[in-house]
């Protein structure tokens, strides 16, 4: 599959949400980080907000919910107009029942690992996830440095996928940028999230681009 950037709206300004949608245009998804100040140490949006910028953009929604509790929420931001959901691995009681219940309601289903958290017991369920997502950084906040000593668990997931002959979508989120994007999809991986590196860039949209041929050369 071609590389694909998610602009993560956690860099852009909360108070402009729907320009700040538009100012990315082009990218291939949005992507919209919940934080519920349990799960990490930080507090983002719920439901009202992700509703009102499904309706704002076109642009697809990719939920990443950083949330406790994930097995009754996730199921709702479906509903709320997300394309995708991300629930975390270390928070779900049952996630195989989780994706099955994203995938039942239309969305894609997705799950995400804290950096400290092995891909390896996680392989049985595999075919159950349309994404998987490694996190680059302890989640939580944006602007944070990339962690190299990720690249070989993003390899060692990219043979897993190959493998099980799977159609999984690898993410990686956490120090996306310029500098760091190239070892990324080098080490196998094809979706990108991008916060501080699109929106504080001066032209969000021409960034999306730059990463784009970077992440596929
Ligand atoms: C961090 C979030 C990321 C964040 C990435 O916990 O999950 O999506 O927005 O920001 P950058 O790209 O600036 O590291
Ligand atoms: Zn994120």
């Amino acid at each position: 599959m071609a590389a694909q950037i998610y602009p993560s709206i956690l860099s852009a300004d909360f108070a402009r949400l729907a320009e700040e949608a538009k100012a990315v245009e082009g990218a291939d998804w949005l992507h919209v980080d919940v934080m519920d100040n349990h799960f990490v140490p930080n507090l983002t949006l719920g439901m009202p907000i992700v509703e009102s910028l499904s309706r704002a953009t076109d642009i697809p929604l990719d939920l990443h919910l950083m949330i406790e509790d994930p097995d009754r929420w996730a199921p709702q931001y479906v509903e709320a107009g997300a394309g995708s959901v991300t629930f975390h691995a270390e928070a779900a009681a049952a996630p195989v029942r989780l994706a099955r219940e994203i995938r039942a309601k239309g969305a894609r289903a997705s799950m995400a690992l804290k950096p400290a958290t092995p891909i390896e017991q996680y392989e049985d369920i595999l075919p159950e996830l349309d994404m998987l997502l490694i996190m680059t950084v302890e989640p939580g906040f944006g602007g944070q440095p990339f962690l190299d000593i990720m690249l070989p668990k993003i390899r060692r997931t990219r043979e897993l996928i190959a493998k099980h002959g799977l159609e999984l979508w690898l993410q990686v989120d956490g120090g996306v940028s310029a500098s760091t994007i190239e070892r990324c999809a080098e080490a196998g991986a094809d979706v990108f999230v991008a916060g501080s590196a699109v929106y504080g860039a001066v032209e969000p949209a021409a960034a999306v681009r730059t990463l784009r041929e970077q992440a596929g050369a």
